[in-house]
């Protein structure tokens, strides 16, 4: 039996609200920004708001580094705002989800500063402090943005450790009374009344306890973390208490942000006992890179080959638990720009059809800002450019390992967090109408043609596409509630079946820009990006939702 739980219902648009919209001329997108937009997102349909991290932060990683859990960050606005935000969000019927960054904090936080300043200090058990080994560093683990995970604390023979940043020292879950300081502020968010979080890099929060140096997999001497820092077995032992002591005293959503983690592992998550209600699964995410995520390692790839990984995860996620779908969000790359190499190809149709593709799925769908109009990537063409933390250091990484400049920019240009992380485009003036002023990262420079103003009133654009879409899965049991099943297909056709109380519903979506022959499917079309769907071919790019008869 489907259990009904409210969450699998909504459809999620995620805010970078750093590039949402500025409302007092700063540059800087506000939480006051993102109210003046609610009629905006109530008009797209959308029924949950994913907010990126707006806690006091020097914003070292764009506020996943948290310096206090309690505040806002000013740039953002204020408590008053937030609860502004919250109360008329709700007025027309939008949940609102933060991001929950519990993995690390800032080493501007209160507790990381006492751990330093005084190694007897009880803040100094809340992070992971080791003396040097043979006065270097304690293991060679290379942490996610460069460089080594550890970190020197000057005039004391030790080090502390980050899995990301320098200015993200990791917590140490390992000391139960830092956990109960987490559990306590997770409690007083939830009592405020926000419908859930999205937990960031939660399958970090368990370390391989040996910290044993890893093999060298790299010109810099290091080894990656991931083997030991991340999804590490007793990782449930948290999971369980976490969602004992907050998550399950209330009806939240929980959305776990967890890379690298096989099926066999799903359970723990979005089993019965698992501890969230959904995931974000990248193992058909990050198909164009190698495992261990540098960018300069890219991957060949085929459609028939990506429909096989997003097929496994439909079907393994089905055997036990709900999922959160998704093709963008803050560290990812446009879509479009992933998955259609061919800039020839990108068009409303290709855009449209990638958009039916993932929205359909069994899931939780999430939108990314600007992605329901067609946002695409940048083109950069020097590292003085980039404003996120993590190209850096893919850059860095890239010249290393022996790749021209220009090589390494390229790896960034294709997927380099800022892609995402440019202004919203509201309209086609200077600045896109985020600002009046000069962002504080550079626009796309696409706004002339890509723009929310430009779309909101043409009923053949990206943006009605998705307000359609929506529109159709409210009144659809069947997309909510329905199994996934597989439809066998040409190899550059993916086509999948949604299953509920006897009704079908069937998504066929082109990957090329040829005609594609599929199987004779009678019924009523619910959507045709092409509005003149004809029996057993699609055009280049198409996409068509049937319902049969
Ligand atoms: C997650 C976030 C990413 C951040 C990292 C460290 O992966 O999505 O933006 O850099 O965690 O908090
Ligand atoms: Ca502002």
């Amino acid at each position: 039996m489907m259990e009904k739980q409210w969450w699998k219902r909504e459809i999620a648009y995620q805010i970078y609200p750093k590039s949402f919209k500025d409302s007092n001329h700063d540059g800087i997108g506000d939480i006051r920004g993102i109210i003046e937009k609610l009629d905006y997102l109530e008009d797209l349909g959308v029924t949950l708001l994913w907010l990126c991290p707006i806690y006091k932060s020097p914003m070292d990683d764009n506020g996943y580094d948290i310096s206090d859990y309690y505040d806002i960050n000013p740039e953002f606005g204020t408590m008053k705002d937030l609860d502004e935000l919250i109360e008329k969000a709700k007025a027309k019927g939008i949940k609102i989800i933060m991001d929950l960054v519990i993995n690390h904090s800032s080493d501007e936080h209160a507790w990381f500063k006492e751990a330093l300043k005084d190694s007897n200090s009880p803040y100094h058990n809340y992070y992971i402090f080791k003396p040097s080994v043979n006065g270097k560093e304690p293991n060679n683990w290379r942490s996610v943005f460069g460089g080594s995970v550890w970190q020197k604390v000057e005039g004391r023979d030790e080090y502390y450790f980050h899995s990301f940043s320098k200015k993200q020292p990791d917590l140490n879950w390992e000391n139960p009374k830092l956990r109960q300081e987490l559990y306590k502020m997770i409690n007083w968010w939830l009592e405020k009344g926000i419908a859930g979080f999205r937990v960031d890099a939660i399958n970090f929060i368990k370390k391989d306890q040996r910290y044993l140096d890893g093999p060298v997999d790299g010109q810099d001497g290091l080894s990656a973390c991931f083997a030991y820092a991340r999804n590490q077995p007793g990782i449930e032992v948290f999971f369980d208490e976490l969602k004992r002591e907050t998550f399950a005293e209330y009806d939240c959503m929980t959305v776990a942000e967890a890379v690298g983690v096989k099926y066999s592992d799903l359970g723990i998550f979005i089993g019965k006992q698992g501890c969230f209600s959904m995931m974000f699964d990248f193992n058909y995410c990050n198909f164009d890179i190698s495992e261990d995520e540098e960018w300069f390692r890219r991957q060949n790839w085929t459609i028939k080959q990506f429909k096989e990984l997003l097929f496994t995860s439909q079907r393994e996620v089905q055997k036990l638990g709900w999922i959160a779908s998704f093709l963008e969000n803050h560290d990812q790359p446009r879509a479009i720009n992933k998955f259609i190499l061919d800039k020839k190809d990108h068009s409303y149709y290709s855009q449209t059809m990638l958009a039916g593709m993932f929205f359909n799925l069994r899931g939780t769908p999430f939108i990314y800002q600007g992605e329901e109009i067609g946002m695409e990537n940048f083109e950069r063409t020097s590292i003085d450019e980039f404003d996120d933390i993590g190209s850096h250091g893919q850059y860095q990484r890239a010249l290393a390992e022996g790749f021209s400049k220009d090589e390494a920019m390229h790896f960034l240009n294709l997927r380099s967090r800022d892609n995402t992380r440019t202004p919203m485009q509201w309209d086609n003036s200077e600045y896109g109408g985020f600002s009046d002023q000069q962002p504080w990262i550079k626009m796309t420079g696409s706004q002339d043609t890509i723009n929310v103003a430009s779309q909101i009133h043409d009923p053949h654009s990206i943006y009605h596409f998705y307000k359609q879409m929506i529109s159709i899965r409210k009144q659809e049991d069947t997309l909510i509630y329905g199994d996934f099943k597989e439809l066998e297909t040409n190899d550059e056709v993916i086509g999948y079946k949604r299953l509920y109380q006897g009704e079908e519903i069937i998504c066929l979506c082109n990957f090329t820009n040829k005609i594609q022959d599929i199987p004779d499917i009678k019924g009523h079309i619910l959507l045709d990006n092409y509005n003149n769907y004809q029996d057993k071919t699609l055009k280049p790019y198409q996409f068509v939702m049937i319902k049969s008869l």
